[in-house]
């Protein structure tokens, strides 16, 4: 399989020499070629260059890309995007003036969907995450990270990871399963915490380890939710079985969670629509990536994450989706990325860095994804005619995605 795309008006995130991550002042660089080719073969970027030195391919398939871009695909580091049903009704409670916190405590939240996730079959639960992972696919993600958390006991955490499993398998898009061990506390533990934590422990976390699926750990550190202490305990016990953290902190408390992460090497800390010094301070120091969830912020109606105190501290910021039922139900990036220059103020510069090649590390995969760079990965979004990629941030709402190519293949 081979292909060749012609004619692309803005060749963008072009890195002759591989690139993990960018961070501080380099994120408002955004290398493009003008009038450029790109040439695939199998699943792999091959070559790419100034149309005038377009010679000598004999592709299976040429695209014309006249007046469009080509730019790589969205790195989505953190969704939710296994879930049973919906929480609707949650929404119009929202509308009427509950807050997230007021609508968990009356037994909705991630409590409704880990009861609609125990009633909901492995095959069931397969085909209505499929449906959505096929979506987020057409709007342009070619990499993503899901994470479990609606089972909230071992048998449902496990179906969730089976789940997660099986559309790595049977997906073009690349998948990092996340085992979201410690999202929120079952009734039946309310009053026992600990017993909670320690059945983690000794229970969920070695089993979904002998499946061999979850390459992450994460934990919800947050009041009402889990403790630093809960985190340390469970991250110290995923590490046991070498799962890396990337964990929630700081989404409506600072507890701490941010250098307590970054102490366990997280490859990522997400949320942060607080922060605080001592959190600047202890990321500058580690190799941890901050991640924001603007469409959280939208959504919930709760402060942004503080982008421009990140960016300007010197550190790497990465955009993700968190699409998820209770407080993000979106898994479009380029709302996302629109977002994140609207209400965080990056230029469009920094919220395509930080959706692609900064995602692609939040994911520890950046060597593969994120640029266009030979030998990386063949995972791009062919746009609509546009001028400038700052477009895709300018039309908020709009759908720039025209064609996508993921692992090589054009996605029909
Ligand atoms: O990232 N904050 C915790 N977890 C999710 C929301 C989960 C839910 O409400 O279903 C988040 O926002
Ligand atoms: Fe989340």
């Amino acid at each position: 399989m081979s292909i060749l795309i012609t004619n692309i008006h803005q060749l963008v995130q072009v890195h002759p020499n591989n690139v993990m991550l960018v961070k501080g002042n380099d994120m408002k660089v955004l290398p493009i070629m003008e009038n450029a080719y790109v040439y695939i073969e199998h699943d792999t970027i091959i070559e790419y260059g100034p149309m005038t030195e377009c010679e000598g391919f004999d592709p299976e398939t040429t695209i014309d890309a006249t007046n469009k871009l080509v730019i790589p695909s969205w790195c989505d580091s953190h969704t939710h995007l296994v879930f049973a049903g919906n929480r609707s009704k949650e929404f119009v409670d929202k509308i009427n003036g509950l807050s997230y916190e007021e609508i968990a405590a009356r037994g909705g939240g991630i409590l409704n969907s880990a009861d609609q996730i125990a009633n909901t079959s492995l095959d069931d639960l397969y085909t209505q995450s499929l449906i959505r992972l096929n979506q987020v696919i057409a709007l342009g993600t070619g990499a993503i990270e899901i994470k479990t958390g609606y089972g909230l006991e071992t048998e449902a955490e496990l179906k969730m990871l089976k789940v997660i499993g099986k559309l790595k398998k049977d997906s073009q898009a690349f998948i990092l399963p996340t085992l979201l061990a410690a999202h929120a506390i079952p009734d039946m533990y309310k009053s026992d915490k600990t017993s909670y934590v320690n059945q983690i422990i000794n229970n969920l976390i070695p089993k979904a380890a002998a499946l061999k699926i979850a390459k992450y750990i994460d934990v919800f550190c947050e009041k009402g939710y889990f403790s630093v202490e809960d985190m340390d305990k469970i991250l110290a016990a995923g590490k046991n079985y070498q799962l890396q953290p990337k964990v929630h902190v700081n989404q409506f408390n600072i507890l701490g969670g941010v250098p307590a992460a970054t102490g366990h090497n997280a490859l990522s800390v997400d949320h942060l629509e607080l922060l605080d010094e001592n959190d600047i301070n202890a990321l500058a120091q580690s190799n941890t990536i901050p991640v924001a969830l603007p469409g959280c912020s939208f959504y919930l109606g709760i402060p942004y994450t503080p982008a421009r105190r990140i960016i300007e501290a010197g550190l790497p910021l990465a955009l993700a989706s968190d699409y998820n039922p209770g407080s993000a139900p979106s898994g479009n990036m380029n709302f996302v990325v629109s977002l994140a220059c609207v209400k965080m103020k990056l230029s469009p510069e920094e919220a395509i860095n930080a959706a692609t090649i900064n995602g692609a590390y939040a994911m520890g995969i950046s060597s593969m994804y994120g640029s266009i760079t030979r030998g990386k990965k063949a995972n791009l979004i062919i746009t609509k005619p546009m001028g400038h990629y700052r477009e895709i941030a300018y039309n908020f709402g709009d759908n720039p995605v025209d064609q996508v190519i993921i692992n090589g293949k054009l996605w029909a």
